[in-house]
């Protein structure tokens, strides 16, 4: 079994399941997984900031038992004071898993060829795995049982939106998103996707007007239009994402009970208002929550822990 999540591929269909129904057994009774890793020391290697992802790995990682130690973009400076490979092997030898957020995907696929135990993808330029999967099971909460969602995504076709068509394909629901020109998703990832959503029946429809992917969707989704390492790229982005805005609007378009969705943090006034950030349909903070959730049963999975 692969120790790894890096991208949401590495992930079979039965995988994702069974990280669902562990996850969800984890929040209804947490006290039964005090002791699911104990004595298990995990490192976090972020080169950029982080609230959600950083305090809930701590937090479920402590919650099953185990130690973390953070280091951030001044401590270890991965491939500037040490080469990648070098840092991979120490680190080895001290923890039983890595978290890492990255602003290159190669830096987590480099590290894992030299680290053989667990590592994870806390965000890189090109997927955010932890963040599809925690939004995913908070649509399973809403949802019908058993329905395939149907899902809007209205903005950057990078990391946030990768994750989220890999797992679409893989689970076979539905995503229409839309993006500016020469912002679309990377042609790799829609190549995957549509490969394995051939055999899952799965919906892919990307275009470039939000209101024709909201119609009908059981929720609308965006992210900031300037990530993480793009600030200097910021008024050409604006400027390129000007009626992206997941607004009350296109809210209307998609229809009364679609619920808004955002991976956080929010930019009010750019990618997103006000109003429909904090709309009653808004299950954003439950997004949040189930970051906790969901991440302890990857890494329970990826650990090969059985029981609680
Ligand atoms: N959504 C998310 O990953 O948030 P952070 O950048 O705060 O970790
Ligand atoms: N696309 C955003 C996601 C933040 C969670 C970024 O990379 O900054």
């Amino acid at each position: 079994m692969k120790q790894y999540l890096i991208s949401i591929a590495d992930l079979s269909a039965e995988e994702i399941e069974n990280i669902f129904q562990l996850a969800a057994r984890i929040k209804k009774s947490p006290e039964k997984y005090r002791t699911s890793l104990q004595g298990q020391m995990f490192g976090l290697i972020f080169e950029k900031p982080s609230t959600r992802t950083w305090i809930s790995f701590e937090t479920g990682i402590f919650s099953l038992g185990g130690g973390t130690v953070y280091l951030g973009p001044e401590d270890i400076k991965l491939g500037v004071r040490e080469e990648v490979r070098d840092v991979a092997r120490v680190l080895d030898r001290y923890l039983a898993g890595i978290i890492l957020r990255t602003f290159s995907h190669q830096t987590i696929t480099e590290f894992r060829r030299h680290f053989s135990k667990v590592v994870v993808n806390g965000l890189s330029d090109f997927e955010h795995p932890c963040q599809a999967l925690a939004d995913y099971f908070t649509l399973r909460e809403r949802l019908p049982k058993g329905r395939k969602p149907a899902l809007a995504f209205i903005g950057d076709g990078n990391n946030v939106l990768h994750s989220l068509l890999l797992l679409t394909a893989s689970l076979g629901g539905e995503i229409h998103y839309a993006t500016p020109r020469n912002h679309e998703p990377s042609e790799d990832v829609l190549k995957r996707a549509s490969a394995i959503a051939k055999k899952t029946k799965a919906v892919i429809q990307g275009g470039y007007n939000p209101e024709e992917a909201v119609e009908g969707a059981d929720a609308v989704y965006t992210d900031v239009w300037v990530s993480m390492g793009e600030e200097k790229q910021r008024e050409e982005k604006l400027k390129a994402f000007r009626g992206m805005q997941v607004n009350e609007a296109l809210m209307k378009k998609a229809g009364k009970g679609a619920y808004v969705m955002h991976c956080l943090p929010a930019h009010r006034g750019e990618e997103i208002t006000e109003s429909v950030l904090e709309s009653k349909n808004s299950i954003v903070f439950d997004q949040a929550e189930n970051r906790l959730h969901v991440q302890k049963a990857v890494l329970l999975h990826l650990s090969g822990v059985k029981r609680g």
